[in-house]
């Protein structure tokens, strides 16, 4: 299913639930801000990692969803976010969940006992994973390999648990990755349709990635637009809007994730994104 391919990858268009309220940039690219849910889930981020409320959470998503956010991405290792996702989208209509598209991950999973993620990427795992996931969300627009090396992405186990996926009705299958080795072998695999890494002006290293991704038709997610918040206190700051201007100058079609769990930060960054 995902196999290497032999020539240079076709250009295939960007399939049409990719985008959904898209920038036009100044370049003639594509851009949506999607929201990122690790921070709903478990600790995570620069100055404040406190779990948010239930209560609070569902206001967070109320809120994107009212500004026009329509991309989210979660993971079974973000802690409680699939399940708090979930009970989100039993309030909503048929019709909006439709219009949203939802992105989750499998190879990092969530030790409940221990309240940390592990990593493993045997089929039996990888699909019993896939299985809570499809549980918790129903439709999966996006499947992305977590922790992704090349050793991984190359696995028997790991195509089985493509096809697996493909089996249940997923079909924009890829990979998150970290490192330029396993970037390089995911876009030369044919059936890759997503793929994720960070991108902000401090860690440029995918650049050419998201270049030779969008002329492929791979759909680029960015997570870590301000490297996990740190940037915004570093000296000298990084601004919301020089973040965004940053990535709206690159040449990629996609998506730019924001990792706020609060109401006013993510009025702050749907306005520098559409400000830009
Ligand atoms: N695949 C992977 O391996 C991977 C790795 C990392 C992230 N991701 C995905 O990418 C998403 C985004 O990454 P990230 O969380 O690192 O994003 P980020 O936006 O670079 O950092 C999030 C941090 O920035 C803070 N922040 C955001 N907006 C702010 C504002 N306007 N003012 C002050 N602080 C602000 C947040 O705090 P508040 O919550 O208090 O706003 C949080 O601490 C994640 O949620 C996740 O979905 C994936």
């Amino acid at each position: 299913m995902i196999e290497p391919s032999t020539q240079s990858a076709p250009v295939r268009s960007l399939p049409r639930w990719s985008l959904r309220n898209p920038l036009f940039t100044p370049a003639g690219r594509r851009l949506s801000l999607g929201l990122g849910l690790i921070g709903i889930g478990k600790p995570w981020g620069h100055s404040d990692d406190t779990v948010p409320s239930e209560k609070q959470v569902r206001e967070l998503l109320e809120t994107a969803f009212t500004l026009g956010i329509r991309y989210l991405d979660t993971a079974p290792s973000y802690g409680v976010s699939e399940q708090r996702l979930s009970e989100f989208l039993s309030t909503l209509t048929p019709a909006k969940r439709a219009s949203l598209t939802l992105a989750t991950k499998f190879g990092e999973h969530w030790n409940p006992d221990r309240q940390e993620p592990f990593v493993e990427h045997s089929y039996d795992i990888l699909a019993r994973s896939l299985d809570g996931s499809v549980k918790r969300l129903g439709h999966i627009d996006l499947l992305q390999l977590h922790k992704t090396t090349p050793e991984v992405l190359r696995s028997r186990d790991v195509e089985r648990a493509f096809l697996y996926a493909r089996s249940l009705g997923i079909s924009n299958l890829g990979a998150s990755v970290s490192d330029l080795d396993s970037a390089e072998l995911a876009l030369s695999l044919h059936g890759v349709s997503v793929l994720q890494f960070p991108l902000n002006p401090a860690s440029q290293q995918f650049v050419e990635t998201a270049r030779r991704a969008t002329e492929s038709g791979i759909l680029v997610v960015t997570n870590r637009p301000f490297g996990m918040g740190g940037l915004l206190y570093a000296e000298p700051p990084l601004t919301h809007q020089a973040a965004f201007e940053f990535l709206i100058r690159q040449p990629f079609d996609g998506v730019v994730l924001t990792g706020t769990k609060s109401i006013r930060h993510l009025h702050e960054n749907w306005a520098a994104f559409n400000a830009v």
